[in-house]
């Protein structure tokens, strides 16, 4: 049994946390293949930050197991190999080989063998410890290159399962992180995302994540620069100061303010409240007049009445984000609101309040994407083909989003070009070549 396939769930960290085990595994004499039929170990690398996924997953191995004519081994990666290791291996109808948590990659090698002598296995413990800086990722997605730079959670915002499922916060060293990206550098590319639950809690010793950007930000061919997930609680001036001024830092934040009202963010532990959200947004927008921000929202977290959902609606309009990620909230098990607070807003109540927040986000970001129109901004090439056409490029611009331009011979994969914004809708732009 040689052939492993990996299918990714969930957020960039899992994308990149692939790319750890395709390193590892081939390291260790297995062949990584492109089809999950063609395999004789897959992997799921699982979330389990909301609602369905587990349903998901179980669908997915049942589906992977019929029809097969040959054996296959069935693993479980990822946050809900953490969270629902008891579930996963109790559950007789569902045949699972070997569970493995996002700490325990390195001993998936060990994990694959004893399971294909025939006995379930897991490992699921968490590290204070492990980075995976000794591993170099098998890059996968195109121009742009994820790196870990820290990994876990102490936050424990009350309806978050993170902290469970990755445990403690620990980071890179610097060193290890800009060698990392010289070497992408040298490897052609010229965009990079540092990744981490909470990115800017990143801390080495001296170094602070406001350091961090600043060093990598000199690594010679670097273009461009994101970062997520940040936390609003870690945005110190210098940090803003330093994206303003370096050209390779994109002026795109995500800024998760979960909820509008002060009430539910108390509840919520999200240590600020909404007018210091607000007054954080403007010290950004005083320091980058252009930035492109972008939010995560969840509606209907336990007591949330009507009026307190008006304050998120609120904010929203107040703040007018480029992108907004709207969620209803879904009880996770072991979290703080699972264990204090009674998942007690309605179904339809959730539904109701969803539908009139995309509604409203929709248009703000139709309008906004308006604004671009007849502007000139810098793109990175992503793929050539669009939905609409296999010849149309598309690409990103500064701020992340997606910009579809017409074909063009002289265009490639990772090319970075000036583009004229020409036309736009809530979720692409277009553009022409300049
Ligand atoms: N219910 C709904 N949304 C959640 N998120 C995290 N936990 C939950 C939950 N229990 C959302 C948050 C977070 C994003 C990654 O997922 O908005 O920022
Ligand atoms: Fe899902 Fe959160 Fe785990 Fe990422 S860290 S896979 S979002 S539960």
């Amino acid at each position: 049994m040689k052939k492993v396939f990996v299918e990714t769930y969930g957020c960039q960290m899992n994308v990149y946390d692939t790319e750890l085990v395709q390193t590892i595994l081939t390291k260790n004499g297995y062949e990584a293949v492109k089809e999950e039929t063609a395999a004789d170990i897959v992997m799921l690398n699982t979330c389990s930050v909301r609602d369905n996924a587990n349903r998901k997953i179980y669908n997915r191995v049942h589906e992977i197991r019929r029809g097969r004519k040959s054996p296959v081994l069935v693993g479980i990666l990822g946050c809900m190999a953490t969270n629902f290791k008891t579930d996963l291996l109790d559950n007789k109808a569902l045949k699972i080989d070997f569970i493995a948590g996002p700490d325990s990659y390195k001993h998936l090698p060990r994990l694959i063998s004893e399971a294909s002598g025939g006995e379930k296995t897991f490992d699921v413990t968490l590290s204070e410890f492990e980075t995976y800086s000794d591993i170099d990722p098998t890059r996968q997605t195109g121009p742009n290159a994820w790196i870990a730079i820290m990994r876990g959670c102490n936050n424990y915002c009350t309806f978050c399962v993170v902290p469970y499922t990755r445990g403690r916060e620990r980071s890179r060293s610097p060193e290890n992180i800009v060698e990392e990206v010289e070497r992408l550098v040298a490897n052609g590319y010229k965009q990079v995302t540092l990744l981490g639950q909470n990115v800017n809690s990143y801390s080495h010793e001296e170094t602070s994540f406001t350091n961090l950007m600043d060093k990598v930000s000199q690594v010679k061919g670097i273009e461009r620069i994101f970062f997520t997930s940040p936390h609003p609680k870690d945005f110190p001036t210098d940090l803003l100061k330093l994206m303003a001024e370096r050209d390779n830092i994109c002026k795109q934040i995500h800024m998760p303010l979960q909820a509008g009202s002060s009430r539910i963010l108390k509840k919520m532990n999200r240590t600020y409240t909404k007018e210091e959200f607000l007054g954080l947004v403007d010290h950004i927008r005083s320091i980058m007049p252009d930035v492109h921000l972008s939010t995560d929202i969840i509606l209907g977290f336990p007591t949330e009445t009507d009026e307190e959902y008006m304050e998120t609606e609120e904010v929203l309009k107040k703040v007018r984000f480029d992108t907004a990620f709207i969620f209803k909230y879904s009880e996770r098990p072991n979290t703080t609101a699972e264990r204090l607070f009674k998942d007690d807003v309605s179904e339809e109540q959730k539904k109701h309040r969803i539908i009139r927040l995309n509604a409203i986000q929709r248009d703000i970001r139709l309008e906004k994407n308006r604004e671009k129109i007849g502007k000139d901004q810098e793109i990175l090439v992503e793929k050539i083909g669009s939905r609409r056409d296999p010849n149309e490029i598309q690409a990103r611009n500064e701020g992340n989003t997606v910009v579809i331009l017409p074909s063009n011979k002289d265009i490639s994969v990772g090319d970075l070009v000036m583009v004229k914004i020409t036309d736009a809708t809530p979720d692409v732009l277009r553009g022409e070549f300049v």
